[in-house]
């Protein structure tokens, strides 16, 4: 590959190559639970971390490493560690950044399996999280102390698809010395790539536009290799030696990956989330075309919401990607390519209209998915927001009108046709 390789390239060539054994050409799945010892002390020095080497699976292995490039070579990044799915890489970099007591900033607009993670499950280890607003920069900064460890938010919000100032929060972060962790996973590095706008940690689930076909759950964190772990003395994992690899210091050894490190040797190690050799064959496929399927799904959903628009029986619809949008000014600055390809629209009969119209689609899959090749469609009232009262449907943006689509890459003649035929069902 020649110097600086563009997008597209490094989507199929990034981290691979043909297997020196076999000379097979496609990445092989490395389907082994270990890896055999060169001789004693090549043993000694892959446990002790003296050397680079695969020991086992749960903690690395030759399919997920190819993955892992890819990755990071896509977001700009120094490194990345691939898991079993995004909240379990949700899970590792909060692993490696807090201690009991510990808070963190994070976007109240995020996708709802995080609110539950970070609302509820981190409790258990006694890391809290405060709510803040993107529409207003200040309730970030404002609710910053001294056991605040880092900055959370999605680059495109799960389920809204809104654009966030990526920017302006990386500023925050930076003044007051915290990491900024950024969910790529809705818009993808194909559309943004948020290391650029000061992101020190990314953060995939890979189960969506990154493997792309629905077939295969995975997660990915990117290290930026931009955050000094040692200076405030706040990341002890990073900047203290480690008992467990003879008294080790990970940042001062590994430098600018080692974040990265730090989540595969100390995390994934003793929590074991592994992706499967499989799974990462899939995700690995799935990646070489998602510059095509980006493209085709951003193109596909700025002419649905624009039918949508105009159509009778629907009230409004929300999609950054429409001028009239006030998400517009963001949607161009960060994301000039296209405006993704989920988004909601509000139908004027409510709550039974919402019902009527998901069954009555016939080529739309009615699922709690989003990121397939396939179009996909839920009504948040009646499945996934259900427990919450009237009051609540409308805050999370789920009110009983409101429908979320996830508009695949078909033929857009086909699915404007099944949205239409279902709207006159109602
Ligand atoms: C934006 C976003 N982040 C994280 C996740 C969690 O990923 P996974 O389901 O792979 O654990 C999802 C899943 O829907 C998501 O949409």
């Amino acid at each position: 590959m020649k110097n600086n390789p563009g997008f597209n390239t490094l989507a199929i060539h990034a981290g691979a190559q043909p297997d020196p054994t076999t000379g097979a050409r496609a990445t092989p799945i490395y389907q082994t639970t270990s890896f055999v010892f060169n001789d004693a002390d090549h043993a000694a020095s892959l446990f002790g971390l003296q050397a680079f080497g695969n020991i086992y699976t749960r903690i690395m292995n030759p399919t997920q490493a190819v993955l892992e490039e890819r990755v990071a070579a896509l977001e700009g990044g120094t490194a990345a560690l691939a898991v079993a799915s995004g909240h379990a890489a949700q899970l590792l970099i909060f692993h490696t950044i807090m201690s009991p007591g510990d808070n963190f900033i994070a976007a109240r607009r995020l996708y709802g399996g995080s609110v539950n993670q970070f609302g509820h499950a981190f409790k258990s280890f006694d890391w809290h999280v405060r709510w803040a607003d993107t529409a207003d920069i200040g309730s970030f900064e404002s609710q910053i102390d001294d056991r605040t460890k880092a900055i959370f938010i999605e680059s495109l919000a799960n389920p809204g698809g809104t654009f966030v100032d990526i920017e302006a929060i990386s500023a925050v972060a930076r003044k007051h010395g915290l990491p900024l962790i950024v969910d790529n996973t809705m818009a993808t590095p194909y559309l943004i790539r948020p290391i650029e706008h000061g992101a020190d940690i990314v953060v995939h689930s890979l189960t969506k536009f990154m493997g792309g076909h629905g077939n295969s759950m995975g997660g990915v964190l990117v290290d930026g290799g931009t955050f000094d772990w040692s200076k405030s003395g706040k990341y002890p994992m990073l900047s203290e030696p480690r008992p467990e690899y003879a008294g080790m210091v990970l940042h001062a050894t590994f430098g600018n990956f080692a974040f990265a490190i730090a989540c595969r040797v100390l995390g994934l190690r003793d929590f074991g989330p592994a992706i499967s050799p499989f799974n990462a064959f899939l995700l690995l496929t799935g990646i070489e075309t998602l510059p095509l399927r980006m493209q085709r799904h951003c193109d596909n959903a700025l002419t649905v919401a624009t039918w949508l628009k105009t159509h009778e029986k629907v009230a409004w619809v929300n999609y950054a990607g429409l001028e009239t949008d006030a998400n517009n000014t963001l949607q161009k600055r960060y994301s000039p390519k296209g405006a993704g390809a989920v988004f909601t629209f509000g139908l004027k009969d409510g709550y039974e209209a919402g019902k009527r119209f998901v069954e009555g689609l016939e080529m739309f899959s009615h699922l709690a998915n989003i990121g397939d090749t396939r179009s996909l469609v839920i009504h948040p009232a009646s499945t996934t927001h259900r427990q919450l009262t009237d009051e609540q449907q409308t805050a999370a943006g789920a009110g009983p009108e409101v429908v979320r689509l996830s508009v695949g890459i078909e033929d857009v003649a086909d699915i404007i046709a099944d949205l239409e035929q279902a709207l006159a069902k109602i």
